[in-house]
């Protein structure tokens, strides 16, 4: 099997890996992949949001199966393209997409469907938006309702910074504040029918005790050793399947990953966001615990027969990635600083392994930071507690100048296994 991986991330790399790892799988090409990504997948340029591009590129490498891992392409309408053309693809048509694409959107079907969520209300005006906001009262959030690579969301005390935000935007949604901790669920959808993956944790904020600016993630880990037994059932029959049949009963079947971003509340899990991708880094450490090989699970959801896959099996132990993030991240990254150590992560830290983001290669051939989350570190053990020391080992021989992350990346989920077993 050859497949082709869309994009250049953290996320990416992880894919390709796994891919790569399938037995049945000849060729893993990568457009445009990164330095990193270069060494398990032959590169191409492309511009991954014009459909006809990437067809083209499909096309010309004989590709059996195309992956999309970013949501702007989905958005764009590539995934319809390159079905058009006969080839198989894993990702969400423009249509579906718009679960991620649009806040509204996504809120109309979740209710359509049953599903849990915060309470909402979309907004044009400042009246409305006031009026939001008195109704479901502090903590306030407000989101962008557009595509803001999860910098679109304000969850605030103050009223004026509430409004403030909602001015700068066009249309907003307004929620109900959800309050518990947060999970990630990816559910892989054939139209129809959907397995899930094991849940996992990603950490939003820049710095750590979760404080700083909201940022796309900083670590992320898996699994959660506090959770429910029963989460990824109870999730699958209240949100995944519902959402999955009102999308195909609308007309616009979903094939691809529904990443559900849930809150564990009071009243059970509920839906905070749906991404119509894999989440970046969480990505990175369900793939690392996954046995089932990955190719053959995108394919089959990509025709359709997920139903006939056999149920999916994992690694034991525990996965936990770090993300180093250049210097300024997320406000304004500082670029092209080189990557030093990364040949350096030896034979005492065999578990661990790093997987690029935002990188290129210079002109000496040497590995420079090119985007605000620089690299993926990561550890596996047979637990936690283990994982973390791994990761953090590697990332301590990784320099960057500049260069700043977390420390404290799946460390109460790590403390309490050794406890009660509660976050
Ligand atoms: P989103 O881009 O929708 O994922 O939002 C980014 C982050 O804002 C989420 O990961 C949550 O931490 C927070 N957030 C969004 N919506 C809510 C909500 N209704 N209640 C509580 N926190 C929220
Ligand atoms: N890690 C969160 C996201 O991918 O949106």
């Amino acid at each position: 099997m050859r497949v082709l991986v869309i994009g250049g991330g953290g996320r990416e790399h992880a894919l390709c890996r796994a891919i790569g790892s399938d037995s049945q799988v000849s060729e893993v090409h990568c457009a445009p992949g990164n330095a990193g990504i270069a060494e398990v997948a032959t590169l191409h340029p492309v511009r991954a949001t014009d459909p006809a591009e990437v067809t083209a590129l499909a096309k010309g490498i004989a590709a059996d199966l195309v992956v999309i891992g970013p949501e702007a392409p989905l958005v764009a309408g590539v995934a319809d393209a390159v079905r058009e053309a006969g080839i198989p693809c894993f990702g969400p048509s423009a249509r579906a997409a718009r679960v991620e694409g649009s806040k509204a959107f996504a809120k109309e079907v979740m209710v359509a469907a049953g599903v849990p969520t915060a309470g909402a209300r979309t907004c044009v005006t400042a009246e409305e938006t006031a009026a939001a906001l008195d109704e479901f009262g502090p903590p306030y959030v407000v989101k962008d309702d557009g595509l803001a690579a999860g910098k679109g969301v304000v969850v605030t005390r103050d009223r004026a910074e509430a409004l403030a935000h909602a001015a700068s935007c066009e249309r907003v949604v307004v929620e109900e504040f959800l309050d518990g901790p947060e999970v990630s669920l990816f559910a892989l959808c054939d139209g129809t029918t959907a397995v899930a993956l094991r849940p996992a944790q990603d950490f939003k904020r820049a710095y750590d005790h979760d404080e700083g600016p909201n940022t796309g993630g900083m670590g992320a880990y898996t699994p959660l050793p506090w959770a429910p037994p029963s989460l990824t059932d109870e999730v699958m029959e209240s949100v995944v399947l519902p959402t999955v049949a009102e999308l195909a009963r609308r007309g616009t079947p979903y094939t691809g990953v529904l990443y559900a971003g849930l809150a564990l509340t009071a009243d059970g899990p509920k839906v905070i966001e749906f991404n119509a991708r894999f989440g970046d880094p969480e990505t990175q450490v369900v793939l690392d615990r996954l046995a089932t090989p990955f190719a053959r699970l995108l394919m089959a959801c990509a025709t359709g027969t997920l139903a006939d896959f056999p149920p999916l099996t994992y690694r034991g132990g525990a996965a936990v990635t770090v993300v180093l993030a250049a210097e300024h991240y997320p406000a304004d990254p500082v670029r092209g600083d080189v990557i030093e150590g990364l040949d350096d992560l030896g034979d005492d830290v065999e578990d661990a392994y790093v997987l690029h983001a935002g990188t290129a290669l210079d002109e000496e051939g040497r590995v420079v930071s090119a985007g605000g989350r620089v690299l993926n570190v990561v550890g596996s053990g047979q637990d936690l507690t283990a994982a973390r020391a791994v990761a953090y080992e590697a990332l301590g021989r990784i320099r960057l100048r500049g260069g700043h992350h977390r420390t404290d990346i799946a460390a109460r989920a790590a403390a309490s296994t050794a406890t009660d077993g509660t976050l």
